[in-house]
């Protein structure tokens, strides 16, 4: 009988391809999403490329009587909780929005899972907690800062996973992964990025110059202090991403955590510039992209890069892939996904 895991937001982006690796690894997740950012076919798709039927409850995080019922039905020592809204800029303009879908659902969350048993709770956050830095590698003990409301609800529900793993007689224990930029897809070409709305990203946005779907790129600003003047990120491929996953959930359950939480970075440590990036589609497509330089973009900072070597020593991981696989196994996505009519305005499918 494999081990159960509940994944929230397992149909998503990075969910979905934590879900793939699960599976490998010989799990059974059991996915929790309300597919307010995924679409229903995601479910298919995985369980082609599984080759097993898969567990989905359409629920919210914020229904603690739906969940107690999900919990009930599918016992578990593992949780790994990606569902969250995720676009900084709405955040901004939707302060309500973000507090009420990332920190009071997971608050939600978190309550019926510690008062379920507990166990080990995996939580997704991001490089964002760190807020607007000027200093580069970022390792796990610089402060955290957020300069907005998405990034704040991520530090806050490190926060609070923290001070239930603390509390006494605390049946939970947490560890929060802080990924930098997550690109790329399952190289199947069955799942990957698919944004419902218009995306804010780098790569999203290229393959839709790409495809035609947008006339050009922008890139914003060329006068920042790095080497060619374009922002430079720190690009992690999403299996590499999701595989940390695993790991990481492996050695929570082993109990290889001294602390009762812990914060790891997940990134590479290779920064990319966007002309970097751009000309790394442009070799992969063998065309020009049509792209006109802009202003810098408000809330950018120069560069976003990780330290990753405080996962690599507590759960034995680092990245296996580099920029062309991202470019490459994006590509191949934006083709399939265009075949079943995706990554269209008008799909809502
Ligand atoms: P995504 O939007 O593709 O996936 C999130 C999933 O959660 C979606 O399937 C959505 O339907 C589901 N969901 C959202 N709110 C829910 C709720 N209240 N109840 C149930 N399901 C809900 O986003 P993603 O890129 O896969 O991100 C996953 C996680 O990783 C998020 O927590 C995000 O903040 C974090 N993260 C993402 C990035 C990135 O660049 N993609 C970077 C750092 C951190
Ligand atoms: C990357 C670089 C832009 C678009 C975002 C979220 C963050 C996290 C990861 C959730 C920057 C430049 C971009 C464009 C451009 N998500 N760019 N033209 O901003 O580092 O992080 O995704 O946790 O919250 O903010 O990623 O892909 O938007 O930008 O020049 O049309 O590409 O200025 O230097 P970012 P991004």
């Amino acid at each position: 009988m494999s081990e159960k895991i509940l994944v929230t937001g397992g149909l998503g982006y990075i969910g979905s391809h934590v879900v793939v690796e699960l599976c490998a690894a010989g799990y059974e997740p059991v996915i929790v999403d309300n597919l307010s950012n995924a679409r229903a076919s995601v479910l298919e798709r995985l369980e082609r490329l599984t080759q097993r039927a898969l567990t989905h409850y359409d629920v919210d995080i914020r229904n603690r009587a739906a969940l107690e019922t999900v919990l009930e039905r599918e016992p578990g020592a593992g949780l790994i909780h990606l569902a969250a809204f995720k676009a900084v800029g709405e955040s901004v303009e939707e302060p309500l929005k973000y507090y009420d879908n990332n920190v009071a659902g997971s608050v939600a969350l978190f309550d019926v899972f510690e008062r379920a048993g507990g166990g080990g709770i995996v939580f997704s956050s991001s490089a964002m907690v760190y807020g607007d830095v000027k200093v580069f590698p970022l390792h796990e003990g610089m402060p955290v800062q957020p300069n907005n409301p998405y990034g704040a609800s991520k530090a806050m529900m490190e926060q609070v996973l923290a001070d239930l793993a603390q509390a006494p007689g605390a049946k939970t224990r947490g560890l929060s992964l802080r990924y930098f930029n997550p690109a790329g897809a399952h190289d199947s070409a069955l799942i990957g990025e698919d944004p419902k709305d218009r995306p804010n990203n780098l790569f999203p946005i290229i393959v839709q110059v790409a495809v035609g779907q947008r006339d050009h790129l922008t890139i914003f600003g060329e006068d920042y202090d790095t080497p060619d003047g374009t922002g430079v990120r720190d690009y992690i491929h999403v299996v590499d991403l999701a595989q940390a996953h695993v790991m990481a959930l492996r050695a929570l359950l082993d109990g290889a955590f001294e602390q009762p939480f812990t914060a790891l970075n997940l990134g590479t440590g290779t920064p990319y510039s966007v002309r970097e990036v751009v000309t790394a589609f442009e070799r992969e497509l063998g065309q020009t992209l049509p792209q006109k330089m802009g202003e810098r973009r408000s809330g950018d900072v120069a560069t976003l890069l990780a330290d990753p070597s405080a996962a690599e020593r507590a759960i034995g991981w680092s990245a296996q892939r580099d920029l062309p696989d991202m470019v490459r196994d994006a590509w191949r996505w934006a083709g399939a996904a265009r075949q079943w009519g995706l990554w269209n305005d008008d799909d809502q499918s």
